[in-house]
Formats: structure tokens, sequence, C-alpha cells
């Protein structure tokens, strides 16, 4: 049964390296590999078992990680002709609450992404039931159980991670031995499904899952995970121990569980952050300042504090041999950590740039910040865009989707509603004198009563209308022109692109095309930007950062013979979930009390959809506390960049895409 990718020579080493991992991970360059890898092992599987004259079972989940294992099998089906007729289906959950129909049910997106593109037969697909009455939820988990069992059990049991530690829904506290049942999803939880259900007061507060003692049953088991967002997750469930708290470490005893990852879920474990306790590492610019940093941090000490004797301790003596001493290793590591903090981020005019981060030419620059949604610049780089504006730079904001998304409908009703008063003051229909323009008061009205029909009519989960999408997109528009504002950014430097696998799409089943990587490339060969603010690159490749990045890194590939792009200097900042760590910056712009409080002030201007965390100022209050720990200078706050390594497949390299001064 053993397939001839590498699915199976990739795993089961118990190498050295993967000395802290508690079970068997695979890392994948990418989620697209990975799928590629585990559709041919499911079409082994299901080949084998037909040649048996037996049924496979599958376990699947939702969520955007097995999006493309589905696509996958999409095409498996189609193009190879794998067929699931002789394959039984049972999803790990389902909300608790929701009619099947329901655009956000587990039901609804499986026939979406899977079900309704092969040919599986509708009566061998099983998820757990949302819908029944509160008396029945016990009998009706009792029967999904029992049904599991009378079909042989599960073969493969496919699993997502989320950030809570859970597989399935079993949130934290959950039993190794639960069944499945009924649960109280976790605030975290329901905070990453606030996007789906277009607010987290709508999110459902119950849903229904097999439980751990019924997922750790399958015979084998994968877990997957992609993008940034997953890494510490992923790392404690790999590395730590067996705990309730994270119910996915439970794999950890199972006897064929495995976790297939991308490079970024990877990121946190100790192979990859920490590579010189588990093996020898190449001791390159990053992984020197990375190991020094990280033994700063052990520590507790500045870097120039630090002795021979600390290096030894911890596995780092042969960095040592290279660089004679601790005193010559700790200046050279401070003096290049000290080499990316920079006031001037579009480069210092008649500076020595030699050893700062951006250079000092073309002055002033045309710089392009590129936001996925409005607001994730504001969030990431607030302060430094109101330096670039104000150190005379020809900057441009380009929103990449409308945002529209984010906007619930109260916050369009009530735009609504003030246009619907408005009109009848100024159509006089109130009995109020208003303006003297009635007609058209009278289609303003007309407009403002349709929306309110319509958010109405079709309640809190229908699909909106163009129209309505619309609205939410302008409402959006405005917030970002006003939060833009703050920072002194002139409405005419911003521009929204409103790609269309966003305004066609919904949260986790976007599908990007030719049109998106168009309209992005027309504006880049436009400006022809000297340097570029970007994000996404670390995200999960399915959500709107990952799926906008990926555009990005096309459309600059389609250009790389250009000149203007040999100059440009590509900075990428990260999401609030995963804030970069002071080793990995190599451009810290510092922020002031005064210059912290505008950029809230700023971010405070998205009303439709805003966290609370979003206006502490704490992620950028933490990295100068990290930077001062290291024993560099204190600062209030810091935004951090990293440079863009070399684009893919064909590009033109380190050197061009993001050239330096240093
Ligand atoms: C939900 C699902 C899980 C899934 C998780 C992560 O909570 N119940 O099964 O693993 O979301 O979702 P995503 O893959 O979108 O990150």
């Amino acid at each position: 049964m053993l397939s001839e990718t590498g699915w199976e020579q990739d795993s089961g080493s118990s190498a050295f390296r993967e000395r802290f991992e508690q079970v068997r991970t695979v890392v994948y360059p990418g989620s697209a590999e990975a799928c590629r890898d585990l559709a041919a092992h499911i079409r082994d599987l299901v080949e084998s078992r037909a040649r048996e004259g037996r049924m496979a079972v599958l376990g699947l989940a939702t969520g955007s990680t097995p999006v493309p294992l589905y696509r996958e099998l999409i095409r498996l089906h189609r193009e190879e002709g794998l067929s699931f007729g002789g394959v039984i289906t049972f999803n790990l959950d389902e909300y608790y609450g929701l009619e099947p129909e329901h655009p956000e049910s587990y039901r609804r997106f499986m026939a979406d992404q899977l079900f309704d593109h092969v040919d599986l037969p509708a009566d061998q697909a099983h998820l757990p039931d949302g819908s029944v009455p509160i008396e029945e939820a016990f009998a009706s988990c009792a029967a999904y159980e029992e049904a599991i069992v009378n079909a042989g059990g599960i073969d493969l049991q496919i699993l997502g991670i989320g950030r809570s530690g859970h597989i399935g829904f079993n949130e934290p506290g959950s039993k190794k031995d639960s069944r499945t049942r009924l649960i109280a999803l976790d605030r975290i939880t329901r905070r990453d499904a606030a996007a789906d259900f277009l607010g987290e007061e709508k999110v459902p507060r119950f849903a229904v899952t097999m439980g751990v003692g019924t997922i750790l049953e399958a015979r084998e088991i994968v877990l997957l995970a992609w993008g940034e967002n997953k890494a510490e997750i992923v790392a404690q469930a790999v590395e730590g121990a067996e705990t309730e708290a994270i119910s996915a470490s439970f794999l950890q005893s199972h006897p064929n569980a495995r976790f297939v990852v991308d490079a970024h879920a990877a990121s946190a474990l100790t192979r990859q952050r920490l590579p010189w306790l588990v093996g020898r590492t190449t001791w390159n610019k990053p992984e020197t300042r990375r190991a020094v940093a990280w033994l700063a941090g052990l520590k507790g000490k500045p870097v120039l504090k630090l002795v021979d004797d600390e290096y030894n301790e911890t596995g780092m003596g042969e960095l040592l041999t290279r660089e004679g001493s601790a005193y010559d290793l700790n200046i050279r590591i401070f003096n290049e950590l000290q080499h990316t903090i920079t006031g001037w981020p579009g480069g210092k005019p008649n500076a020595d740039d030699t050893n700062r981060p951006e250079k000092a030419l073309p002055w002033p620059k045309r710089v392009l910040v590129i936001a996925p949604e409005p607001e994730d610049d504001i969030l990431s780089m607030g302060g430094t865009m109101e330096r670039l504006v104000r150190q005379g730079h020809e900057l441009h904001v380009l929103y990449q989707t409308s945002g529209s998304l984010r906007v619930s409908d109260d916050a369009a009703a009530k735009f609504a509603s003030i246009l619907r008063m408005l009109a009848e003051q100024g159509s006089g229909r109130s009995g109020e004198t208003g303006p003297a323009c009635g007609a058209i008061w009278e289609h303003q009205g007309d407009y403002a009563a349709a929306i309110l029909a319509e958010i109405e009519r079709k309640g809190t989960f229908g699909e909106p209308s163009k129209n309505l999408r619309l609205l939410k997109a302008l409402i959006r528009r405005g917030e970002a022109r006003d939060s833009c504002g703050v920072l002194r950014i002139p409405a005419e430097a911003i521009r929204f692109l409103d790609l269309p696998f966003y305004e066609n799409g919904r949260y986790r089943r976007f599908v990007p095309g030719k049109e998106d990587e168009d309209r992005l490339g027309a504006v880049l060969s436009e400006i022809r930007p000297d340097q570029i603010y970007a994000t996404g690159h670390l995200a999960d490749p399915s959500s709107v950062q990952g799926i906008c990045f990926e555009l990005l890194e096309k459309a600059l590939a389609a250009m790389l013979g250009e000149e203007w792009l040999r100059r440009l200097s590509l900075w990428l900042y990260r999401g609030h979930q995963q804030p970069l760590r002071p080793y990995e910056v190599e451009m810290a712009v510092p922020m002031s009390p005064v210059q912290l409080e505008t950029k809230v002030a700023a971010i405070g201007r998205f009303q439709t959809h805003n966290s609370p965390d979003n206006l502490d100022g704490e992620d950028n209050r933490g990295l100068a506390k990290a930077y001062d720990r290291l024993g560099l200078a204190e600062y209030e706050a810091i935004e951090g960049f990293e440079r863009s390594r070399p684009l893919g497949a064909g590009a033109a390299g380190d050197e061009a895409i993001s050239g330096s001064g240093g």
C-alpha cells in the first residue's frame, strides 16, 4: 500500500534534528507539494481497498487548510479517473444551530469544495448533524459514532488545527477519550471565524465534534497546517507534552499519526528555529544573528555581555572557533542589529548608506505600500507610512481588495438609515424644511430603502447583492481614507483595486484568476516604484493575504526584465498575529510615544471592524522592548520589516529584487 511518492520515504526517521519532536512531522516547501503527495496517498488507499473489494473510509476536515487537498483530489478525479464510488466519508464536525444549507455550514462547505465535484454518492458522505433539537443531540452523536463503527472505522483521518490547538472542535479541556458531542467554542476559535460570519457575535457558540477518542481510533491520521499563523501552535503540539490544553498534542501517542506542514507552519519547531541544537548548521549571517539573539534572551543579558562559556554550554562553541571569541562575535552582531535601526525608511539623503538598511538614492523615492485588505498596512506600518510622507517621498497606497467582507450588515444598515433620514428631510417628506432638490433626494431615499429591505430579507447569512457589497466596500474605503488622513497621506495617493477574486468570493474559498494578476500588474507598471512594502509572504496560501502576495510575486515575475525592477527594494511586513522577532528584523523603524499615539488614532478610524488588541500599540512596544533587552537603544515602539528573498523560479535574484546600500 506504500506509494511511489515521497510520502512514506520522507517520514519515519527519528533523525537527531527531529529529536524534540514527539510525533512524526514532515515539512514540505509549500502546501501544493504536500497536498500532491497526500492526494496520491489517498488515491493509493482508495485503489487498494477497491482491489480488496472493500470501501475506503476517509475522515475529512473543513477550514481553509484542506482546500488545496480537495482541489488536488478533484483534479485526480477529473484527469486521472480516481473514483469516489468506493469511498465513505465522515466529517469531523459541524456548527450547532445552523441549517445544513447555511452558507457557513460545514455541509455546504464540503459540497462546494469537494462533494459536488466528484462521484461520491450522497449517502456515503456523513457529517454530524448541527440542526437537531438539543434534546436529540446526545442520541444523534451516539448514532454518528455507530455509523463510523458500522463502516469499519476510519482508515485515514485528515485534520487541520485551530489556533487554540484544537482538532475538530475539541477545544482546550477536551479529554483524550472524549467522544462525539456538543461543545462550546473557545474565544480564539470564535474570533478566527469572525470574518466568515461577518462579526464575532454572529459566530455560533456551539458545535458538534468527533471526540479526541473518536479521532484517535482512526488507523492513520494526518494533520495539515500551513502558514505563519499556525507556527506556534504546531510547535507546542509537536514538541510539548501531551495535554488537554492542546488536543492536537494527543496525536503523539497514536501509532500512525503525522503532522504535514509547510515551511512557514514549521518555523517555530526547534529544528527550524534553533537548528544548532539539533545538529550541524551553516552558521550563515541570519542564522548567526538568530543564535546570538536567542542566547542573549536565554541568559537574560544584552548581547555585549555574553561570554565564551555561555556559547559553549548551548551547542554554539563551533561559532566561536570561527569568530575567534565571544567578544568579537558579540560586537559584530551588536553592530548588525544596530544597523537595522533607521528613522529613514526611504533612505537618508546625503548620508553614507553603507550600513543603512535602505539606499540613499534615488531621492525622493516613489514608494508603494501594498495592503491585501485596508487596515493591514496601517496596523503593521502606520508609523513608517507617516514618516515616508513627512520625509518627502511620493507615497502610493494600494489596497488590493475592498475589505467589504469585513463590514457587517449592521454597519451598512446604519449608513443606509442615515441616508434615508437625510432623504426624508431633503425631499420634504419628514415635514421639516430641507434643501430644495426633492427629486434627487427621492432617488437616494429609494436606494437607502432598497438596501435596508435587502438586509432585512436576506437575514444574517444570505448572500449579499453586488449593490450591498459595493456599499460595504465604499464604507471601508471611507475608513481607509480617513485613517490615511490621520497619517497625512492625501486621498489622491490611495488606490483601491477591488480585486475580483475577493469581490466574487468568501473567506476560505477564494479562487484567484488572470484578471486579478493583470490589474495588479497594470498598477505596478504605471507607478514603477523604487520601493515596495508588502505582506502575506508567510500566510496560509488560501488566505486573502496569501493570495494577494502570490499575485504580487506573479506580477513582478512577469516584469522581470524591466529596468525599474532592478532598482526596486522590496520590504515585507508581518501580520499582527506573528510579529517579527528582533533577530529577523532587517529594518527597524522607531516611533516616539507621540508617533505611536498617531498610529493608534489612525487604526481607530477603522470602525466597522476592529479588535481592542489593535488599539493598544503592544506589538510595536514589544519589539522595542526586545531591542532594549538586547542592549540596543531604548525606544517607545518599533515597526519591523524584513527584506524580500529572491522571487520564485526565474527571479532576478536577491540583488536585483531587494538590493540595498549595505
Ligand atoms: C475550525 C475547524 C477545524 C479546523 C480549524 C482551522 O475550527 N473546526 O477542523 O482545523 O477551523 O481552520 P483553518 O484550516 O481555516 O485554519
